[in-house]
């Protein structure tokens, strides 16, 4: 599994907004979108292209599009802040959505949605969530999308622990992480440090 950071000072800038408290929800889920087309940019880097014929105002040239562009999932609820990014780049992407809530207790994944076809077919997939804290979430995504035919897999995570990582590695499953960031370590809750906090809650709040 490769393990890409995107450490430019533009990406850097937008996340140490989002590490900072005072950072209101109407800027955080703004910077978030702002960060994740970032991310996806890198993330798409291998995406394949077919050559298109066109005319410039000088005459005649070719260009690229994308053909097939990756199955976008994003992990809810805090994933849902990074879809936007890629719709914004890749409109006629396809979006199937897991959902799964980690229990703050037992840090295990509770899963309660799952809208991905049953046979991928082979087809890319970009997994979307923010935080890739123990990786249990993750972990759970990936191997629903394993079973069900995925081609390469690549999660785009804002902010990553370094025992997520292994985590995920540790499957077999997934070719490669895009993140702003590996933080230091998991304090005893199963948060990231330093991190941001709560993804989910800064994007949307608490009901
Ligand atoms: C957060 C976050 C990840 C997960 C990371 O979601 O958005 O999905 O925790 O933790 P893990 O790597 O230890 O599994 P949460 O379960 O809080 O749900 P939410 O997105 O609805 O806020
Ligand atoms: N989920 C979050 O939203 N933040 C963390 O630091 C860990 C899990």
């Amino acid at each position: 599994m490769q393990t890409t950071v995107v450490d430019h000072p533009l990406a850097q800038q937008l996340l140490t907004r989002l590490r900072d408290e005072r950072t209101d929800r109407a800027t955080f889920r703004q910077t978030t979108d702002t960060l994740a087309q970032m991310l996806v940019y890198e993330a798409t880097r291998s995406v394949k292209t077919e050559a298109v014929a066109l005319t410039t105002p000088m005459g005649p040239t070719e260009g690229v599009r994308i053909g097939d562009p990756p199955l976008v999932v994003p992990v809810l609820r805090a994933g849902l802040g990074m879809l936007g990014a890629v719709l914004h780049l890749m409109p006629e992407t396809a979006t199937a959505f897991i959902g799964v809530a980690r229990n703050e207790e037992t840090f295990q994944p509770e899963p309660y949605m799952n809208s991905v076809p049953p046979d991928l077919h082979g087809r890319d997939v970009l997994v979307l969530d923010p935080m890739l804290a123990t990786g249990g979430s993750l972990d759970h995504a990936c191997r629903i999308l394993a079973e069900r035919n995925a081609g390469r897999l690549t999660c785009v995570c804002i902010l990553s622990a370094p025992e997520g990582l292994a985590r995920l590695e540790a499957t077999g499953l997934i070719d490669e992480v895009v993140t702003a960031s590996v933080d230091s370590h998991l304090n005893d809750l199963a948060y990231i440090v330093p991190g941001l906090g709560d993804a989910g809650d800064r994007l949307f709040g608490t009901a």
